[in-house]
């Protein structure tokens, strides 16, 4: 199969500017089914050229009677191929069918109550009441000619339809948000039912896809590889490996920021396993003097990750001719950071692989693993037979223990964090905790408290601990970590790493909070 099979039976989603988009298409790709997510105003022939078997309409914030509307073909509507219309989409079918759009006062935010009254087609085997995700300002007032309600929600406002042979069908609510019930159910009904989609889209089709992409992007060009300890770099390392073999080269810059004996475990992993070409470079000194009297979270981050750029910039230097920089960018990543194409996301935290990068710098970047979540990079992590111990490590942050270190980063506080860490770490394996936690992490806080030990009063750091479950890190909740086992940490921490003499256990979920304390 080529690249172009998987088209075939596969999805277009006309991006509108929802902050859904991208979850639509990952709830496509969990189907197992091709999905490409292309700008609203994209023209029917360039659509057709793709030969997908079905249109996804995303949501989007605008009004289809407003001024400013997002562009888009109409002719698009006049393809035979199966539409779903979602939020957005729905009122954009409606709009151009001749049926009439308008303000819904207050709108609809959050859960919803809907009743099926057609459970044919779309809404085949979904449960007759159901709570849905609703997020819209306008309603549909009037249906288009020959277009049948599919389902209604509790105060009246029409929440899904459907032209007469369901090739047109739209839901006013978000299927593809977790909170909304039976919503698998019913982009399944529309993916296999409605429209001839093929569940042929899996990890090893995604890794041949990415290496005919990498090899057109990348010509005759060299490329870096910036690997960091993680799964999601190691996965980009190989699979640039695949693609163009010894004209990539994997380097690892040891900031010193790194989990302890973290760099030599992953330059084993990647070279004796995959045969990947690696080399490890130790900047430590470098970052620690840039990070000298540096307190500023923001700061820190920016003073990170341009080093890392410029070490790179230099290293590439030394090697001779590099043009490309391949990073593990993940769309979560993406996102935080403001970036996203067609959104207006506000920056959060400037994410070291994609906020950090100075302006002048003369790499083009390869991001495979940029529309991915981090579960699906293990899935392809495990297809190109990384080893288990690296593909289920927790993600760790590109600034590493530099944002894990309340204030100023010196040696003594990272041999601290190491160490404290490291000992979290056994544990959570010793009990058979680590794969049930998305993250774990401790977090030095060089805030001094009285304790006592022996007979002798003590004056040390903090140390705060971390564990939470996520799917992808952009929620969290913090896991409820067994009492016995937070006495054993605490416990083994105080009593064999000088300088801590307190543990604490982080409950803040995300939100309001975020993953690392900075
Ligand atoms: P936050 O703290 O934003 O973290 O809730 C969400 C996830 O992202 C990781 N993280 C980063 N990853 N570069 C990265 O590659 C970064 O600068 C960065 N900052 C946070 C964090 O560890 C968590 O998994």
């Amino acid at each position: 199969m080529t690249v172009d099979d998987y088209y075939k039976n596969g999805v277009v989603i006309l991006d509108f500017g929802s902050q859904y988009t991208q979850l639509i298409a990952r709830r496509v790709r969990e189907q197992k089914v091709f999905s490409e997510i292309l700008p609203s105003e994209t023209s029917l022939e360039n659509i057709l050229d793709r030969k997908p078997a079905a249109l996804i309409l995303s949501g989007g914030p605008s009004s289809v009677y407003g001024d400013e509307v997002p562009g888009f073909n109409p002719s698009v509507l006049d393809t035979e191929l199966p539409i779903l219309g979602i939020c957005y989409g729905l009122q954009l079918l409606a709009h151009h069918a001749g049926g009439s759009v308008e303000s819904a006062g207050q709108g609809e935010y959050g859960f919803a109550k809907i009743e099926v009254d057609d459970s044919t087609g779309l809404f085949s085997e979904v449960s007759g009441s159901s709570q849905v995700w609703m997020s819209h300002m306008d309603r549909v007032t009037k249906l288009p000619d020959n277009w049948h309600i599919l389902a209604h929600s509790s105060n009246g406002i029409i929440a899904a339809m459907a032209n007469e042979d369901q090739s047109r069908v739209a839901t006013q609510f978000h299927p593809e948000v977790a909170h909304t019930e039976g919503g698998e159910t019913i982009l399944r009904n529309f993916l296999f039912k409605i429209a001839d989609c093929a569940s042929t889209w899996t990890a090893g089709n995604f890794i041949q896809e990415k290496v005919e992409l990498i090899r057109k992007q990348v010509g005759d060009g060299k490329v870096l590889a910036g690997v960091s300890g993680g799964v999601d770099s190691s996965v980009v390392a190989a699979l640039l490996h695949k693609a163009i073999g010894d004209r990539s080269t994997a380097v690892l810059i040891d900031h010193g920021l790194m989990r302890k004996d973290e760099a030599k475990q992953c330059v084993k992993a990647l070279s004796d396993g995959l045969g990947v070409n690696i080399y490890a470079y130790d900047e430590s000194e470098l970052f620690l003097s840039k990070l000298e009297g540096v307190t500023d979270p923001e700061k820190k981050r920016k003073i990170i990750g341009n080093q890392f750029i410029y070490s790179f910039d230099r290293i590439a230097g030394e090697m001779g001719e590099m043009s490309f920089l391949a990073q593990g960018t993940l769309y979560p990543d993406v996102i935080e950071s403001g970036v996203s194409k067609g959104r207006t996301a506000h920056v959060i935290k400037s994410h070291h692989n994609v906020g950090g990068l100075p302006e002048d710098m003369e790499f083009e970047l390869v991001e495979p693993l940029n529309e991915l979540f981090k579960d699906e990079v293990r899935n392809v992590g495990r297809e190109l037979e990384l080893p288990e111990s690296l593909i289920e490590r927790h993600p760790f942050p590109g600034p590493g223990l530099g944002v894990r270190i309340i204030g100023e980063v010196t040696k003594e506080r990272i041999q601290i964090l190491q160490e404290a860490d490291q000992i979290y770490m056994d544990i959570l394996h010793e009990d058979n905790l680590y794969n049930e936690i998305w993250q774990a992490f401790s977090v030095l806080i060089p805030v001094q408290t009285v304790g006592v030990m022996g007979d002798q009063r003590t004056y040390e750091n903090l140390l705060g601990i971390r564990a939470v479950t996520s799917t992808d890190g952009m929620t969290a909740d913090w896991y409820r970590m067994p009492p016995e086992t937070l006495t054993k940490i605490s416990n083994r921490i105080v009593n064999s790493v000088r300088g801590i003499n307190r543990v604490v256990y982080d409950i803040t979920s995300k939100p309001p909070g975020t993953i690392e304390w900075e």
